[in-house]
């Protein structure tokens, strides 16, 4: 937060609004740790400007307003629109109740890796509900969704295989790519012609291995989604495999919220479907689903975290559960109401005041800024202002792509959507006339 004592463009050495972590992502030299120190500085002068927004604290449930601690300490009350809790089911009665109850029957703890003894009879009756939500044979948990990303990879690559990410697939999907084998190509966003093309190539040189192509659900950066289906029928011309990552749209979207795939009509019917409970579901966790129990079992003991991670707590597993049931019941789709309601005045608010909602209407919206000073400046202003919401720069996004991302909830109120949205574009207001004048001077 902007202190009275300090502008946020002061700093005496270092240009808090100018550079980026990317600068500091391979650091060379042959002490470890002593050239981790160049770091420190940077981040301090971005604290000390009031324009490092990130590792926010807060102090109760991920709900609609909550009291946030930023990184410099200040701490303000506000509107959140920083947590991914979609459908808002973190702090849902019924979901804590299901928490509690699993405590007093199974403890807190599974104690062994889910390919040994951490699997109780309610991880067993969670694989089947999800295998029912996907209309798929098998499911394979994980402790975190990035594990299920990483381990889905891993679990079937192999070096003299390829992997074919579109250019924006997570990070998790990415380091599974790169730990399974040096053939990595990347396409053009949401292309399916590129895919075509890469996989043409891919063929002519070598009809002997594997090609897995990787896209997601709903791109958490643009909120937009691919042609399922069109990449699918790709993938069968070229004996390529297809694995989406469903994290962000199974359970907040689509009908009985089966995601992108029911919407397209094509639940069931992808080669392998891996997703995360943190957005939705309201626990850590994932999972990989499949029609192939070869492929369970694969990704079950080459899949890294599944065999070496510990498995997922008897509360996780309840609260996945129950959460899941409200996303299957009427409930949840009055919660997917409530939330697209939402997420429609937001977008038409911050739209109508010539601002630009990136992709389609999500429990995302990617509002784009540009360039980085106006966005840590704006971002800096709305947080002074009582909203929260989340700065995506350079290099999660492109350099002149600066954005901020606006996580919307169920439980938020037309009011709140409309108020986020005016907090919003006064903060970019506020932001470019102060870089206007720092131009100036
Ligand atoms: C598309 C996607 N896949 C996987 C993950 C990893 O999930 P988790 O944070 O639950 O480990 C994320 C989380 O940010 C994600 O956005």
């Amino acid at each position: 937060m902007v202190n009275s004592t300090q502008t946020p463009l002061a700093s005496p050495t270092i240009d808090p609004l100018r550079g980026s972590m990317a600068e500091f992502a391979r650091p060379s030299g042959p002490d470890l740790i002593a050239r981790t120190a160049g770091i420190v500085p940077y981040i301090a002068a971005r604290t000390a400007a009031s324009v490092w927004p990130f590792a926010r604290v807060i102090t109760s449930a991920p709900v609609t307003t909550v009291h946030c601690e930023v990184a410099d300490g200040s701490v303000r009350s506000g509107l959140n629109f920083g947590s991914q809790d979609y459908l808002s089911l973190a702090a849902h009665p019924a979901v804590h109740e299901a928490a509690i109850r699993a405590i007093r029957d199974y403890g807190v703890h599974t104690a062994s890796s889910a390919a040994l003894q951490g699997c109780t009879d309610q991880s067993r009756a969670l694989e089947r509900d999800l295998a029912d939500l996907l209309a798929m044979e098998h499911v394979v948990l994980f402790p975190t969704g990035w594990g299920a990303a990483y381990g889905a990879v891993t679990g079937l690559v192999r070096p003299d295989d390829h992997v074919v990410l579109d250019r924006l697939a997570h990070a998790s999907l990415q380091a599974g790519a790169a730990a399974a084998t040096q053939n990595v190509s990347y396409t053009e966003h949401l292309n399916v012609d590129a895919i075509r093309r890469v996989l043409t190539g891919i063929r002519a040189k070598d009809a002997v291995n594997g090609i897995l192509v990787i896209s997601e659900g709903l791109f958490s950066m643009d909120s937009d989604s691919p042609d399922l289906h069109a990449i699918q029928v790709v993938c069968r011309e070229f004996q390529a495999t297809f694995l989406v990552d469903v994290a962000h749209d199974l359970g907040a979207l689509g009908p009985g919220g089966t995601g992108h795939l029911g919407a397209s009509g094509i639940l069931g019917g992808i080669d392998i479907v891996m997703g995360a409970f943190s957005k939705t579901f309201a626990s850590n966790g994932g999972f990989v689903a499949t029609n192939h129990p070869g492929v369970r079992a694969y990704v079950a003991a080459y899949g890294g975290p599944h065999m070496f991670s510990n498995a997922l707590s008897p509360v996780q597993i309840a609260v996945v559960r129950e959460t899941v049931r409200i996303v299957r019941s009427d409930e949840g789709d009055r919660r997917r109401g409530a939330l697209m309601e939402a997420v429609s005045i937001l977008r038409s608010a911050l739209g109508d005041a010539g601002l630009t909602c990136l992709g389609d209407p999500s429990p995302i919206v990617p509002v784009l800024i540009g360039r980085s000073p106006l966005a840590r400046l704006a971002c800096s202003s709305f947080m002074r202002r009582g909203l929260f919401a989340n700065l995506v720069e350079f290099p999660a996004v492109g350099v002149r792509a600066a954005r901020f991302r606006l996580q919307v909830q169920a439980d938020h109120t037309p009011a709140q959507a409309r108020e986020a949205a005016a907090i919003v574009v006064d903060a970019v207001a506020e932001a470019k006339s102060l870089i206007a004048a720092t131009e100036q001077a």
